[in-house]
């Protein structure tokens, strides 16, 4: 950001922002017109409760129960438990403040989300990745040898929960099949282990033509006797200046716990934000915006995917994956090619004008130096043509 501030030319592949053009201006004056016509005291303009608006948890608990119809059984524990917080991140922060001590350890994917990593390790928790085969899939087998050998370091007392990304996920685009998601489980499992996992759908309902099939580890059977908490937001798929996240637990005692830190945080997510979202979400103005910026972020991502083909990106031997949903070009540039924070290409494309997210961050451990991380969330499509152009002239010259 600062470096933005500095120069106005440099085009950003790097912020995880959204896109401004097609933020829901008429949806979010229109609700609050509406509040603001309502007879009777302005409730929304006072306090809410820690656990969130109960007119906009239950719109979104319904929201989930009829993505997951085979929630049934749960449905009650669900809709009880489900929460409203300053996005999703704060959730995030809750869970490892309440479930993790420094020195403890996380199991998290691989890559994963580098917020979250930055938060473990200034709790002071390790991140270890959940093993990948060459496929790059999880890979249920070696996450048993890495349980085992936990196991005999005398590591496992200090392994406190799972996390990953499932859904077009930051920064990989990838989404984890419900196969994968089983395989962690039942390695858990055969070494005996219970701990939370959280599952962040940050990316649900980002996806471009068609939703990603898989369940969340709420209505998977494999996943049953764990403490689950699924975590989502409406920054992304709606409006991210809102700010407003969501989530539900299945562990009552884990969902007390947090909420009991989220008061001394703030004792709840700002009313009237809850509110505009509520009257929006009974309009129907969710899916009128996903209707909206699902085509937009399939174009955009299209005209960046273009521009790096166009100007001989995998001539240089540098390889991603089309993604069908999400805000990002995961990028892997040859082996021995250096894209970390402090490399001569980082340098060379500030000075060119581009920005981009070094993939090093992205990791929990065994850090490779050789991926990229590219958001096409927030620049219009020119400016997203030209940063593809300035990225792939500077890899051209490091080459
Ligand atoms: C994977 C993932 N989880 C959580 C968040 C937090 O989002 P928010 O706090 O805006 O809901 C983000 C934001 O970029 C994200 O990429």
């Amino acid at each position: 950001m600062a470096l933005m501030l500095e120069n106005p030319k440099l085009l950003s592949l790097a912020a995880g922002f959204t896109d401004n053009r097609t933020l829901p201006v008429a949806a979010v004056q229109a609700a609050v017109e509406k509040l603001a016509a309502q007879s009777g005291e302005p409730q929304y303009l006072q306090y809410g409760t820690n656990q969130g608006r109960p007119g906009l948890r239950t719109l979104l608990a319904e929201r989930l129960l009829a993505q997951e119809p085979e929630l049934k059984g749960d449905a009650d524990t669900i809709r009880h438990n489900f929460f409203i917080t300053n996005g999703s991140q704060q959730a995030l922060y809750l869970a490892m403040q309440v479930l993790c001590d420094p020195g403890d350890i996380v199991l998290v994917d691989r890559p994963s989300y580098f917020v979250f990593l930055e938060m473990l390790t200034g709790l002071g928790v390790q991140a270890r990745s959940l093993p990948l085969d060459s496929a790059g899939r999880v890979d249920g087998e070696a996450l048993r040898l890495l349980l085992a050998g936990m196991r005999t370091s005398g590591e496992m007392t200090r392994l406190k929960a799972v996390y990953f990304v499932s859904y077009f996920a930051n920064p990989s685009a990838r989404s984890l099949d419900e196969e994968e998601k089983n395989a962690v489980a039942k390695a858990l499992t055969a070494e005996g282990i219970v701990v939370p996992v959280l599952e962040d759908a940050a990316y649900r309902e980002l996806y471009y033509e068609t939703p990603h099939p898989a369940r969340s580890v709420l209505s998977l059977p494999e996943w049953a006797e764990f403490p689950r908490l699924y975590l989502s937001t409406l920054t992304k798929p709606f409006a991210s200046g809102l700010k407003v996240g969501y989530g539900t637990c299945t562990d009552t005692a884990l969902l007390a716990k947090m909420m009991h830190v989220r008061g001394h945080h703030d004792f709840g997510t700002a009313n009237f934000t809850q509110a505009i979202l509520e009257q929006v979400l009974a309009d129907g103005g969710l899916d009128k915006q996903l209707a909206v910026i699902r085509p937009a972020y399939l174009r955009k991502m299209q005209v960046l995917h273009g521009a790096l083909i166009e100007a001989g990106l995998p001539e240089l031997g540098w390889r991603w994956k089309v993604p069908g949903g999400g805000l990002y070009l995961w990028l892997e540039a040859p082996a021995d090619f250096d894209t970390g924070l402090d490399s001569a290409f980082c340098r060379a494309c500030v000075e060119a004008g581009v920005l981009y997210v070094p993939g090093e961050l992205c990791f929990g451990d065994a850090v490779p130096r050789n991926f990229v991380r590219l958001s096409f969330g927030v620049l219009g499509e020119k400016d997203l043509a030209e940063a593809g152009r300035r990225f792939v002239a500077v890899a051209r010259r490091l080459a």
